[in-house]
């Protein structure tokens, strides 16, 4: 028994010397598909480096990230969010175009215990988007801790092309981050901007085989302030097929390419020349950035210092593997057929400037830091608005608006690159430089809940560069609001399964229905709900429930309450 203990240690030893560097395979998250999503919000820990574990928190059985989401343009799909963390949460479906109570936002909090069920029709266009908790002032600490996924549409556009397709084989999602530990293995994230140590999708010092032939990655920026600069070691060329919120209308050949915190890039990269068994690195070319990208701080250690900061590194290595049967070969010419909305389509201008950043006063838009009762933009519904963001500051952020996609229409450094000239959600704002971008407000009126825009960078985020906007569909002064209690009851009561709501007045539209258990909490949240089916109960612990429901027109809360069996 000794013998075979140190045997097996000599094995160890072996392959501990034998290989140059520490790889860990590459985690590829899980997948679900169809329209009922399932994800359940949990704090775990996990083995990330020597030593303790690292406390962390996870979407079903995954400790850090969650599953991928599969959507299908034209489903409407009903997300089912349980938070059985230890804190409330919010989870916004980045880059998606909702009605702003499903958006997932600030305002759509979910206490500890509690399942909120937004829904939506899908009409984005086929690309890689992702969902991250977006809880103000816990943003940084919830997406450091590990929460958030990734979220791939699909379309009948996207299907017809001969791209590569096949999950975790030739299409490969990619989430890059990079976390400080302290002395006890802990994610670091007070006053803290960078991590010291990458993770790609979750995994220290990733590696991955990729196949002899053409592979797309699904690049996303989950960073809490860096940006990537990316290339492959041998500086071969790649093409970006897609930005955040779909296809480009060609490939577009490139060696270099900066993502900033929230981008997604889409890419096409031929291993059809490489060797089996050769290593090629997709590395982070973060040196020699001036003062204001993102990383390119010179200190090692700090609140703006990092080991990564200012140098250049391995976000994933690469083993060439033998090509699968039908691999892609050949790089499609064309790709999409968008046609884009132009400056000369805008009715509404507005500017944006980034403001604060001097000492201790934290980085704000107009010198208004958040508040969260505070509507910063009214926007009429089916406007076509430009919206330049100006940045006379000393340093980098990343813009994101949420609701819609945007065309970057002009850079005041120059022409807008032809790698960022699709839609998008996220821009890059370098320091002393400002962008405009055009985009259109249509589908989803609401009056009362907001849309945000703000930086991605978690911490500016959280420290109020951030601002809200409502997008209306009518005018206040033509609105009728009649304030009266909406008259309904509820049947069974009790119920051992389903509770049903009767109207006095059948023309009610049901805007929100809150269920709380007899000692005020609440338990499910349910936007819109589809209420003629009946609320399934099936599962809440026997006891007396309080049935808060909101009214669409006037926003009314009436209470009524039932027994679960
Ligand atoms: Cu990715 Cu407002 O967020
Ligand atoms: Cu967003
Ligand atoms: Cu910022």
């Amino acid at each position: 028994m000794i013998k075979n203990i140190s045997f097996l240690l000599l094995i160890f030893c072996f392959f501990d010397i034998s290989l140059s560097a520490q790889y860990n395979p590459l985690h590829i998250p899980d997948t679900l598909s169809g329209t009922q999503f399932n994800l359940t919000l949990i704090d775990t820990f996990t083995q990330l480096r020597s030593g303790n574990q690292t406390i962390t928190s996870g979407v079903n059985k995954n400790v850090f990230w969650g599953p991928t989401l599969i959507f299908n343009q034209g489903d409407t799909v009903h997300m089912n969010v349980r938070n059985n963390l230890n804190d409330s949460t919010t989870i916004h479906w980045h880059g998606f175009h909702l009605p702003a109570v499903m958006d997932g936002g600030p305002h759509q909090i979910i206490p500890p215990g509690t399942i909120w069920q937004p829904y939506w029709k899908v009409t984005n266009q086929a690309s890689t988007y992702w969902y991250h908790p977006h809880l103000h002032q816990m943003t940084q600490e919830q997406m450091t801790k590990g929460l958030g996924g990734f979220i791939i549409v699909r379309d009948a556009e996207e299907a017809k092309l001969a791209l590569p397709r096949t999950y975790g084989i030739d299409d490969i999602p990619l989430a890059l981050t990079s976390r400080r530990y302290d002395a006890s293995n802990q994610f670091v994230f007070v006053n803290s901007a960078y991590g010291d140590y990458m993770l790609t999708n979750g995994t220290p010092n990733a590696e991955v085989s990729l196949p002899k032939q053409f592979v797309r990655l699904r690049i996303l920026n989950a960073e809490m302030e860096r940006a990537y600069n990316l290339g492959f070691s041998d500086n071969r060329t790649f093409y970006i097929i897609g930005n955040d919120g779909g296809l480009l209308n060609a490939p577009v050949p490139v060696t270099r390419m900066i993502l900033a915190v929230g981008e997604r890039v889409e890419i096409m990269v031929d291993l059809g020349n490489d060797a089996v068994g050769s290593v090629l690195d997709l590395n982070a070319y973060n040196s020699g950035f001036a003062l204001g990208f993102p990383g390119g701080e010179p200190a090692t250690s700090g609140q703006f210092g990092s080991l990564l900061n200012n140098t250049t590194f391995s976000v994933l290595h690469v083993i060439i593997a033998s090509p699968t049967a039908n691999g892609i070969t050949a790089l499609p010419q064309t790709l999409a057929n968008n046609t884009y909305p132009t400056a000369a389509d805008a009715t509404v201008n507005r500017t944006l400037n980034v403001t604060g950043g001097q000492g201790p006063v934290p980085f704000s838009f107009d010198n208004a830091p958040f508040v969260f009762s505070k509507i910063n933009k009214t926007i009429d519904i089916n406007t076509t608005e430009k919206w330049t963001i100006t940045n006379n500051n000393i340093f980098g952020h990343a813009f994101h608006i949420h609701d819609v996609q945007f065309k970057i229409v002009s850079r005041s450094s120059g022409a807008v690159a032809p790698y960022e000239s699709g839609w998008k959600d996220v821009l890059y704002l370098p320091r002393s430089e400002s962008a405009t971008f055009v985009a259109r407000f249509t589908d989803y009126s609401d009056d009362i809940h907001p849309f945000m825009y703000h930086c991605h960078f978690a911490n500016h985020e959280d420290g109020g560069m951030m601002g809200q906007f409502v997008v209306t569909g009518e005018t206040t002064s033509t609105k009728e609001v009649a304030p009266l209690p909406i008259e309904f009851t509820l049947y069974p009561n009790p119920t051992d399964d389903r509770i049903y709501i009767s109207f006095n007045d059948p023309s009610v539209e049901v805007y929100y229905i809150r269920l709380t258990n007899a000692s005020g909490r609440t338990i499910y949240m349910l936007p819109r709900p589809h209420w003629q089916a009946g609320i399934d109960v099936s599962h809440l612990a026997s006891g007396i429930y309080m049935l808060q429901l909101t009214d669409e027109k006037t926003k009314e809360v009436t209470t009524r309450s039932f027994v679960k069996k």
